[in-house]
């Protein structure tokens, strides 16, 4: 029922209204209790050892959601095993304009072209002094809109500089198809220029940090085998697989609704069998078996547990939360415990 009332607003406006709401409502004396009672799922048997890490269960939120890391702690008590923060960048910026976001029910999913709206991570940075929980936060970084492809790498390890002592590990993303040209990036040659001194920063760190790649789901198996090469050669120490797709295939909503909403990136179900594709052609062609964070179309139970079959070790849901509600996580982590025993 609420979901149907919060679904006759402006995607974009609900998310506001929800996120501040959480965090008034998290002040209150017991709301965060009555949060865990109520949606939190604990066993030991769901823990996750993985980037160096202990994972209380694998089911994260996904970068986007909580760009500012303005409610770690209220997701932290929803039962997320890790939360991503950002995408980030250097200097806060607005992004696209409005509308920039819109939902496809019949599809379960949405497209957004938000462009890295965000406060910028020394905001960011000051927030995360202040959290309570000690939920595993993961830093996604990005370049500004202004910044040239050429000089991108600044902006990324200066995002890496800020939020060091802030996260648990680090994602690069160069898989957002709204920041012009930022997907160029993937390219072999500019991939691994930016790696290289993204790696040399955090080697020069008393303790690196875990740090991974986040790709889009429209790469060839070509780019992908690069991507592999890429992630050997130079250590990382992971992928997340995979962001939005630029695709408008196989989508119930009509051809003409979907033209008008725009280019952006498409998530949620129809998204679901081209990024399990990914991790799948991750896993199998990798020489070294690195960690997977499966990420894309997650909107029951079952599609989580494909994830992790095809290779994931630790999952993200975005569109799947929205559309499911709160319960989702509870739901997928018990759908991992039964399909144990
Ligand atoms: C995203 N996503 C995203 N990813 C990222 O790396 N940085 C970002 O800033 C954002 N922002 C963002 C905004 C909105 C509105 C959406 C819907 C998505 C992508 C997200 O993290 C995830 O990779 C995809 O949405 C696929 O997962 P789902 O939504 O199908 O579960």
């Amino acid at each position: 029922m609420i979901r149907r009332l919060l679904f006759l607003f402006d995607p974009e406006k609900v998310h506001h209204f929800i996120m501040t709401f959480l965090r008034v409502c998290h002040r209150l004396p017991g709301f965060g209790g009555l949060l865990k009672m109520l949606y939190c799922l604990e066993d030991p048997r769901l823990e996750r050892n993985v980037l160096g890490l202990t994972f209380k269960n694998p089911v994260g939120l996904a970068a986007g959601f909580d760009k500012d890391a303005e409610a770690t702690d209220v997701f932290s008590d929803f039962g997320f095993g890790f939360i991503e923060i950002g995408t980030l960048t250097p200097e806060p910026q607005p992004g696209n304009p409005k509308p920039r976001l819109f939902r496809l029910k019949k599809d379960e999913a949405l497209i957004n072209r938000m462009g890295f709206n965000n406060k910028g991570v020394v905001k960011a940075a000051d927030r995360l002094k202040k959290r309570k929980s000690d939920i595993l936060v993961g830093g996604n970084i990005g370049k500004n809109k202004v910044t040239s492809n050429e000089n991108a790498a600044g902006d990324y390890l200066k995002a890496f500089e800020v939020l060091f002592d802030h996260v648990d590990y680090f994602v690069l993303n160069v898989s957002s198809p709204n920041t012009p040209n930022l997907r160029a990036l993937q390219e072999k040659e500019p991939l691994k220029d930016l790696l290289r001194r993204i790696q040399a920063k955090n080697h020069s760190m008393n303790h690196p940090k875990p740090v991974l790649l986040k790709i889009a789901p429209d790469l060839t198996d070509r780019q992908l085998d690069d991507i592999i090469e890429i992630v050997e050669t130079l250590k990382l120490d992971g992928v997340v697989a995979t962001n939005t797709t630029i695709g408008r295939e196989n989508l119930k909503t009509g051809k003409e609704e979907v033209e008008r909403m725009g280019a952006g990136g498409l998530s949620g179900k129809p998204l679901r069998g081209r990024s399990t594709e990914v991790i799948r052609y991750l896993k199998q062609h990798a020489k070294r078996d690195f960690p997977i964070i499966g990420v894309g179309g997650i909107g029951d139970p079952a599609d989580a547990l494909e994830k992790l079959e095809a290779g994931a070790t630790l999952i993200q849901i975005y569109t799947g939360f929205i559309y499911q509600g709160p319960g989702f996580i509870k739901k997928i982590n018990r759908a991992i415990l039964q399909s144990r025993s």
